[in-house]
């Protein structure tokens, strides 16, 4: 591989599943559970408001009693540690990103939730996002304008994911791009491989199996996040 000195990192459920989170599309996975139409796009929320906040209420929950494995910790290393600039972007909504990157001190802007986060609600009145840790489907007031009209920080489907710009600048000077623990089937993620390709990075795939954008990665390796993604580590901290 070539001098690289900016790396993009793209991660996906894959990267928790070790944490006890589970999936969207393996066997057993979140969507085998519940219909992507009942629970995930804005017209679910209009139609059902109810089932819609039961159900992140149940996995904002859920992912407070979960912890950070090693591969979390592998990355954040990386990021604290790299000599060029690592920026993270995860279509997850969990936050064991974040909590592996506090204890090491990892700059906050390299981290990108592109799909929202549990850990947020978001006013339908007044806009403003909060931290919030509790259940929504009690209808809780805005901490800021007090209105009930709190909704999960969720990027549904039929809905723009977060901070592309910034996403776009960091491909653009990406020396190497690499996928984590994502099928690669929801865009525009699953699109960021052939961006960066076409931009000049190199590209690796660390996941389980071959996801659908297998043959778009020049590299791939296969197996457990938890042990491919501290072994990868390694091997760039010590190039
Ligand atoms: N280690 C590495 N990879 C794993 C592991 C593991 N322990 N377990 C599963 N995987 C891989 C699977 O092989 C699969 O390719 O992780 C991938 C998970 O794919 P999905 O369930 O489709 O999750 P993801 O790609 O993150 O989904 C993208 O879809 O529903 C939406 O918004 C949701 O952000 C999500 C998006």
């Amino acid at each position: 591989m070539a001098a690289i000195r900016n790396i993009v990192i793209l991660t996906g459920a894959g990267v928790s599943a070790e944490s006890g989170i589970d999936t969207f599309r393996d066997s057993g996975g979140v969507w085998e559970q519940h219909r992507v139409e009942d629970v995930a796009t804005p017209e679910a929320f209009a139609r059902d408001r109810d089932l819609v906040l039961r159900f992140y209420d149940m996995r904002r929950e859920a992912i407070q009693t979960r912890q950070p494995n090693a591969a979390h910790l592998a990355l954040a290393k990386l990021q604290a540690q790299w000599p060029g600039r690592v920026t993270l972007v995860t279509q997850n909504v969990d936050d064991l990103h974040d909590r592996a990157a506090a204890a090491l001190g990892v700059t906050a802007a390299d981290l990108i939730h592109m799909h929202g986060e549990h850990l947020n609600a978001w006013c339908t009145a007044c806009d403003v996002r909060s931290p919030w840790a509790g259940p929504l489907l009690d209808r809780p007031a805005c901490p800021s304008c007090g209105e009930a009209a709190l909704r999960p920080d969720i990027v549904w489907f039929g809905e723009m994911p977060y901070r592309m710009e910034e996403i776009f600048a960091a491909l653009r000077e990406a020396d190497l791009f690499v996928s984590i623990g994502t099928s690669g089937a929801v865009y525009p993620a699953a699109g960021f491989v052939r961006n960066a390709r076409d931009l000049g990075a190199a590209t690796l795939e660390l996941n389980l199996e071959p996801s659908q954008g297998s043959l778009w990665f020049d590299e791939a390796r296969h197996g457990p996040a938890t042990v491919v993604v501290p072994a990868w580590v390694e091997e760039m901290l010590a190039r």
